[in-house]
Parts: structure tokens; sequence; C-alpha cells
């Protein structure tokens, strides 16, 4: 052979340029037919790793470049049948490139396709606006009657002292009261209050006489919970202390806030009872508001619905504040937030209030 190249050699060259791009193809060569499981981005790198391959093994600076060249000094009566050998090295890459190429190509835009398709037909997705809780529906209302009226909106703790809880309200240790409102005791002695009178005596002491202010908030009891009942409820306590305050404001004041509420139609009656802060003490019940008093579901047939507690301030509390009784008096009330929105909102249980169930509470708006 002319100029010392040797057909073997050439030959060994060939099978080694093969060879290295065999081994090189092994990773590319499942996606021969089919890219599924592939993500796009996986899909696009090995595209252009498969580019930068094939640039290696064909490319100008290539092996088989170099071998190409070495043609023309191969002997005449061998020339054709290795320039056939190279070419169809040749002809083998491309294809095999060419056929990986093309099934990444499609999967590549179609994965884009579905990556950019927006269907303009669907109809918006609603933004989701939150509401209030029943409860806080209610107070709020509540509030705005007494507010009008020129009441003060207090807000106080719910981890109280015995004395806060009890003594300041005329219920010395001992007295039966204390049992009625067994509540919740922390180690260090505090007590989750039983009831938001405990606001009266904070809001005194802050504030003394004359003051008008109600308290909506927390109370805990231990009971078990069942229709009527939870451990956790809310009321509403209210106070007026001024000079020459008498149960007739204390009447006017619950009867204009029930005509608010529910409408000038609705009569109002008190029933003597007995709280240990207030002398006298009452218990006053309003029309239903859904028989106007002819006796139904909602006033379980008496036409009357409970509102709550109320009565004079008894002596012994305004003096516990330091507030003379001989120059003040006072009326007070307290009543149940759940009891009543639950007769409003019409629901057989009050636990439901606090199951957290959005698809209860978003009823109610
Ligand atoms: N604190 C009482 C209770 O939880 C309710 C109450 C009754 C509050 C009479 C008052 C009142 O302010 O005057 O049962």
């Amino acid at each position: 052979m002319p100029e010392g190249v040797k057909y073997e050699d050439l030959k060994n060259q060939v099978d080694r340029v093969s060879k290295a791009f065999e081994q090189e193809f092994g990773r590319f060569a499942r996606f021969r037919t089919s890219a599924d499981g592939l993500s796009l981005p996986e899909a696009e790198s090995l595209m252009r790793e498969l580019g930068e391959a094939r640039t290696r093994h064909t490319g100008k600076k290539s092996e088989l470049a170099a071998v190409k060249k070495l043609i023309g000094r191969v002997a005449p009566e061998e020339r054709a049948s290795f320039g056939q050998l190279v070419q169809q090295l040749e002809a083998e890459i491309a294809s095999a490139v060419e056929e990986v190429e093309a099934t990444l190509r499609d999967f590549i835009s179609s994965a884009q396709i579905e990556r950019e398709r927006i269907d303009v037909t669907l109809p918006g997705r609603r933004v989701r606006r939150g509401h209030l809780h029943p409860i806080t529906l209610l107070r709020e209302r509540i509030e705005d009657i007494f507010v009008s009226l020129g009441y003060a909106i207090e807000d106080d703790r719910e981890i109280e002292t015995d004395y806060y809880n009890f003594d300041a309200l005329n219920i010395p240790e001992g007295h039966p009261a204390r049992a009625s409102q067994d509540t919740f005791y922390t180690t260090d002695g505090f007590a989750l209050r039983s009831q938001t009178s405990t606001v009266q005596i904070h809001a005194m002491e802050r504030r003394t006489a004359p003051l008008r202010m109600i308290a909506p908030g927390r109370v805990f009891r231990r009971d078990t919970p069942d229709a009527t009942h939870n451990p956790m409820f809310f009321q509403v306590e209210g106070l007026c202390v001024d000079r020459g305050i008498t149960m007739a404001h204390l009447k006017g004041t619950l009867s204009e806030f029930v005509h608010r509420l529910f409408g000038p139609e609705i009569r109002t009656r008190f029933r003597p009872s007995y709280f240990p802060f207030t002398e006298p003490s009452a218990e006053m019940d309003y029309s239903c508001f859904k028989c106007g008093g002819a006796g139904c579901r909602t006033c379980k047939g008496s036409g009357w619905i409970e509102l709550g507690g109320c009565g004079m301030v008894h002596p012994n509390v305004l003096r516990a504040v330091k507030i003379d009784p001989e120059e003040f008096s006072g009326f007070a009330f307290g009543f149940g937030l759940d009891r009543m929105a639950a007769l409003m909102y019409k629901l057989d249980d009050i636990r439901l209030l606090f199951e957290n169930d959005v698809r209860f509470l978003e009823q109610f708006n």
C-alpha cells in the first residue's frame, strides 16, 4: 500500500470509531422509538447532549473525519471497498442519531404544547371570600345596638382569680352559686372565668362610676357537651351605674335592645329570680320572634324565649369596687350568645357552632 497506509490498520480504525460511537450512543438508544416517561427538561437536555455526541463522532475534528481524509491514500484496488466501509459507518451513525432526534423532537414539541395549553373557554376560578362566624355576626349586631345606646365595649381576660369570678361578685367561699358554676383551674390556682360578670368588677375598678358598658366574651364551665351545652360558650354582660338608676331603666334598656334586634312588636316580661350580685334579680323573657307569642317549635310552645338574667347591682358589689351605694345605683344583665344564635339560625345543636366545618359555617352571612 503506497505511503505506508495499510488497509488492515484503516479497517481497525473504522472499527474503533464504530465502537466508540456505539458505546456513547448506548444511553440514547432506548429512545429510538419512544421517549415516554421523560420530563420535558430531561428530553431537552438529552436532545442537546445527542447533538454534542454527533459532533464529537462525525464533526470536522472527529476521528471519522480523519479516517475519511485517508480514503484517497488507499491503494486504488482497495479504495472503493474502503470508501464503502467508511460511508456505511457514517450512514449508520447518522440514521441512529436522527431516529432518536426525531422521537425526542416529537416528544418535546407535544410536551411544550401541553405545557402551554390554556383553555380560554374554562370559567375563571372564583376567589373564595372569607366570612364571619355566626357568633361573631350576632355579637356585632348586639354591639352596634348597645354602642348606639351609649355603651362602651369592654374586653377583658379569660383567666381569672377566684376574687373576680366569685368574691367581688358577692359569692363568698362556700356559697352554693360556686357549685353551679364549676369551671377549669390552672395548676397555680387561676380559673377560666365562668361568667362575663368578672368584667363588671374590672371595668368599675378601672373607670369607677358613672359607667355604661357591655362585655361580650368567652366563658367556661365544667359542662358535658350536648345539644344545648358546651364547656366553652359566649355571654354578653351589661352594666350601667349612675346616680338614680332604677329598674325602669333596666327594663327600658332591655326592651329597646330586643326591639332593635327582633322588631318593635316584641314584648318583654320579668320573672323574679336570684343572683348573688343583683338585688332584686330577674330573668327576662321576650315574646317569640318566630310566632309572635302564639307558641311554636322555636319557643317550645310557650310563646316566650328567655333572654337571660338581670337585676339591680347588689350594694356589696359596688362596695367591693369602692363605689358608694348611697350615691350610685345600677343595673346589670347577662345573656348567652350561643343559644340565641341557635334559635335565630334554627340550629338544633349548638355544638355545630364549634366543629369548624366550613360547609356549615359558610351558610351564615
Ligand atoms: N352571670 C350570670 C350567669 O352566668 C348571668 C347574669 C345574671 C349576669 C344577672 C348579670 C346579671 O349581670 O345581673 O348565669
